[in-house]
């Protein structure tokens, strides 16, 4: 899991700086849904956002499945979500590790809210506003983040708990 995949855009690359655009055209959105979500199956990773694969547009896919990696992760169906805005979250906070596909390799223990409450269309265009909770939100969250720039390093509120993912399951003896 995490290793760099030819097709995604990794750290250092502006366009995972920058902000993404609001899908205007909604005729390019089930394209665009169609080829991240096939991206996602092929990594098998939890989400994808558009910039990752170098198209700076408000588009996501998030896709919950337990992995070797993560054999606790619940299930959740595809979720595609096109210029989502989240309107309301918790004020409670957990933290959780996460890494991104962007990070190859590295992951971190970041505080996220544990529900979040987002506005956004569907690929057909259709407006809805929905409530995630637990690690679905979590993931939700982190790919909302890739829209506008910020990667989840940012979120950490320090760097000591940074490690390899080999390192988080089988830590070095001291
Ligand atoms: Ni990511």
């Amino acid at each position: 899991m995490n290793a760099a995949h030819p097709d995604l855009i990794l750290i250092g690359d502006p366009v995972l700086r920058r902000r993404a655009r609001p899908v205007t055209d909604l005729g390019e959105a089930p394209a665009l849904i169609e080829r991240l979500a096939g991206l996602l199956a092929e990594i098998r990773g939890a989400g994808l956002a558009a910039p990752q694969i170098g198209i700076p547009l408000q588009a996501l896919v998030v896709e919950v499945r337990p992995n070797a990696d993560f054999p606790d992760r619940p299930v959740s169906p595809l979720i595609a979500m096109v210029n989502p805005r989240i309107t309301a979250s918790s004020e409670d906070e957990e933290s959780d590790w996460e890494g991104c596909f962007s990070v190859p390799g590295l992951v971190g223990i970041v505080p996220r809210a544990t529900w979040i409450q987002v506005d956004h269309q569907d690929p057909d265009g259709t407006r809805r506003e929905q409530r995630y909770e637990g690690y679905v939100a979590r993931v939700i969250q982190h790919e909302i983040d890739h829209l506008h720039g910020i990667f989840f390093l940012d979120r950490m509120p320090n760097l000591l708990s940074l490690t390899t993912i080999e390192n988080r399951e089988a830590p070095a003896e001291e």
